[in-house]
């Protein structure tokens, strides 16, 4: 938890030094695309990690070759990862890889540009997903009001208990985030310096999307 000037915000950057490199990594614009795909699956593992360290444990009877034992299994809820379209999905792989048996969630928004309001054009959800921790993921937390967003909508879905997971984040979006929705915990690999005039968050890595999928 750091503390705020407007109260305690649940924020985690995660130092291990593996994500941070892979992240350094990706930062440089000379990495390609296979690249940056693959180290992005293997970043989102890790956070995968990170994101699931508290996950309660029950015992359970079990029998070695040797002899019976009890021994710990994760109990409560099971998980659900939810992907802001499209970059979310670049951050998925990773977390499947390591909790094959997750449930998945897709969520698409896009900014009205009048309003500049988020508009969602696309929600698919597991029906139980109220009996799910949900891990939201989305590459870039920028200004935040897509993931403020986000999170409303699966809320609003009936989704309880959430945690929110980034590559980077300006400091403008982990405020727009953690004011909308105190109770959810955000992770993040880096809290950048600054969003610029066009949102994007500086120094950044870039259009993560784009550099994804190889889109420009
Ligand atoms: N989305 C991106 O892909 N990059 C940014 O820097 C900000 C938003």
């Amino acid at each position: 938890m750091t503390e705020a000037p407007n109260g305690p915000r649940d924020v985690t950057v995660i130092q291990h030094p593996l994500v941070q490199h892979k992240l350094t990594l990706m930062r440089q614009k000379a990495t390609s695309t296979g690249e940056f795909r693959r180290l992005a699956r293997e970043i989102s593992l890790l956070m995968a990690y990170e994101l699931t360290r508290d996950l309660p444990l029950e015992m359970t009877g079990i029998e070695t070759p040797l002899e019976p034992m009890q021994a710990p299994i994760l109990s409560g809820k099971k998980l659900c990862i939810v992907s802001i379209l499209r970059a979310g999905d670049g951050l998925m792989e990773g977390m499947l890889d390591l909790v094959p048996s997750a449930r998945v969630g897709h969520i698409g928004l896009y900014r009205d540009p009048e309003t500049l309001v988020p508009v969602e054009y696309y929600l698919k959800l597991p029906d139980d997903v109220s009996e799910r921790l949900v891990i939201v993921v989305d590459p870039m937390l920028a200004t935040g009001h897509s993931a403020a967003a986000a999170l409303a909508r699966l809320k609003q879905a009936g989704a309880e208990q959430l945690r929110f997971a980034c590559l980077l984040a300006a400091p403008q979006g982990v405020d727009v985030v953690t004011g909308a929705h105190p109770d959810v915990p955000v992770f993040t690999c880096s809290i950048d310096r600054e969003l610029d005039e066009h949102a994007y968050i500086r120094p950044g890595l870039g259009d993560a999307g784009d550099r994804l999928y190889g889109t420009k």
